[in-house]
């Protein structure tokens, strides 16, 4: 992807790399969440599979990873869902990398700083997409975006990003005005023609659905906002002990919307969305920029 990228721009590069625990994989606890899905499936013609796999391999306990970032360089690496090791971070800053790590709460924030990130993201409740939280089954206080940046520009030495709801100008201005150095934007990109976005998603997208959006862990095993939807209302009938960590229950809710979208049924996707949603724009990417530069100026 790193290549990919090159062939087509000569632009600083953010690449972005989970951090979380890697998974303890419970077999009777998995086979229980397939048969829990059995007639998901079923509905759709399909059988669950046999068994789940780690789809994903955490940075913490990947060589191979930090060796591709450390000889291609990316302008910027970002962490989510944890930082890693004190060793792998001298090695990214060594080469010269700017580090940033989403932080959803003051200590997640500071163990951030500490580990020698140069910005932290304060991404609330709001946001699309998976939640940073370092310890998924730790309490979550659930802050807001503005509350939360607030904190952290107050007690960080460190610039603060704010992300979570900010969908245009108004809300960068706003951002940018509670302290943060910059705003960051997820939902706002989702309907760009250029996005991985499929029909089913931004359909709900730019539909009354955007209004109704939900924090679900039935998805991929860990707490993510999505658009209100089948799999989001499935999630909402089970315990979170039900439910195999991620990114193994990943496993599962990926082959569960491929097997109902093959049938015709987009209501299993992982259709990502904060609550921002109502106001995303189908605009190319570029232009879509430009917009947010506009109104930024607009609101300054
Ligand atoms: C579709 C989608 C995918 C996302 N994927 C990632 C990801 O891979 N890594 C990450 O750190 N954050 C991811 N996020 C979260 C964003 O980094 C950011 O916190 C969030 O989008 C901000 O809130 P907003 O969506 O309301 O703008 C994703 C968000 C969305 C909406």
């Amino acid at each position: 992807m790193i290549a990919a990228f090159r062939a087509r721009s000569r632009r600083s590069l953010n690449v972005n790399v989970f951090c979380h625990q890697p998974a303890t994989g419970d077999v009777s606890l998995q086979s229980a969440w397939l048969e829990l899905l059995r007639a998901h499936f079923e509905r759709h013609g399909a059988k669950p599979p046999a068994e789940l796999k780690e789809i994903y391999r955490s940075f913490v306990a990947d060589d191979a990873m930090l060796e591709a970032l450390l000889v291609e360089k990316p302008r910027v690496v970002s962490f989510h869902f944890g930082v890693p090791s004190a060793e792998r971070i001298k090695a990214l800053r060594e080469a010269n990398i700017v580090l940033l790590a989403s932080a959803t709460n003051l200590v997640e924030a500071l163990a951030a700083q500490k580990a020698g990130v140069h910005a932290v993201v304060a991404q609330g409740y709001e946001a699309g997409g998976h939640r940073g939280v370092f310890d998924a089954d730790a309490v979550d206080d659930c802050l807001g975006t503005l509350a939360l940046t607030r904190v952290l520009v107050r007690e960080l030495a460190v610039p603060v990003i704010a992300a979570g709801g900010i969908m245009d100008g108004a809300g960068i201005a706003a951002a940018l005005r509670l302290g943060a150095a910059a705003a960051q934007l997820g939902t706002a990109f989702i309907a760009c023609p250029e996005s991985a976005a499929d029909v089913g998603y931004r359909k709900a997208l730019l539909s009354d659905a955007a209004h109704h959006t939900v924090m679900t862990r039935a998805i991929s095993g860990r707490p993510a906002r999505c658009l209100r939807n089948r799999f989001t209302d499935l999630g909402a009938a089970v315990s979170r002990g039900q439910i195999p960590a991620y990114p193994i229950a990943y496993d599962a809710g990926k082959a569960l919307n491929a097997a109902a979208k093959a049938a015709g049924e987009p209501g299993y996707g992982a259709q990502w969305a904060g609550q921002g949603a109502p106001l995303a724009r189908a605009l190319p990417a570029a232009d879509l920029v430009r917009r947010l530069a506009d109104e930024l100026r607009e609101h300054e």
